[in-house]
């Protein structure tokens, strides 16, 4: 669980450290999520793991999709957040429309990105889908520096949210 190994702001370790950061957490993961198909369990697990593995990641949490296409907060970690997200409102309301990830350098150039934290500078939001299309919620990262997240972070997090929702049962 420790970042102990990498520099506080990861995307400046190199390539090959970072993906073997990320493989060992994936290992981490597939050990603890083993069996498990509660969301909650596995948010929760998957929410701190994240969390704890990157210096930069100041607030990792779900969102979960409410019947009406809203979102309810999830497990997560870090300063609290916003409880509740109206349809396609915020950064996470546009992932959770449109199925595909956003990946925010700068979040001020979104304009209807919600501040739960003044201090967030970048966001990476990414879907979790079930295998038949069913969006369950959504992954969102937040971090206090700007552009704190690459295609490498993107990438490593979209395959990580699609093993979770390939996981879960049905709420
Ligand atoms: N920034 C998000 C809201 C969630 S908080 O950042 C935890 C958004 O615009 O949807």
């Amino acid at each position: 669980m420790s970042d102990a190994n990498l520099p506080a702001l990861p995307w400046l370790a190199p390539l090959q450290a970072r993906r073997a950061h990320y493989a060992d957490l994936r290992l981490r993961l597939s050990g603890l999520l083993h069996g498990e198909t509660d969301p909650i369990a596995a948010y929760a697990t998957v929410a701190c793991e994240l969390h704890h593995a990157f210096a930069a990641f100041h607030w990792t949490g779900f969102y979960r999709v409410l019947p009406n296409g809203s979102l309810i907060i999830g497990p997560y970690q870090g300063g609290h957040g916003c409880l509740r997200i109206g349809a396609g409102q915020g950064v996470c309301g546009a992932v959770a429309d449109s199925g595909r990830s956003l990946r925010l350098d700068d979040v001020e150039s979104f304009p209807d990105h919600i501040a739960c934290s003044s201090s967030t500078k970048s966001e990476l939001v990414v879907p979790v889908i079930r295998p038949g299309g069913e969006l369950l919620a959504v992954l969102d990262i937040d971090s206090d520096h700007p552009a704190a997240f690459d295609a490498l972070d993107q990438a490593q997090i979209e395959s990580i949210a699609a093993d979770l929702g390939s996981r879960l049962a049905a709420p």
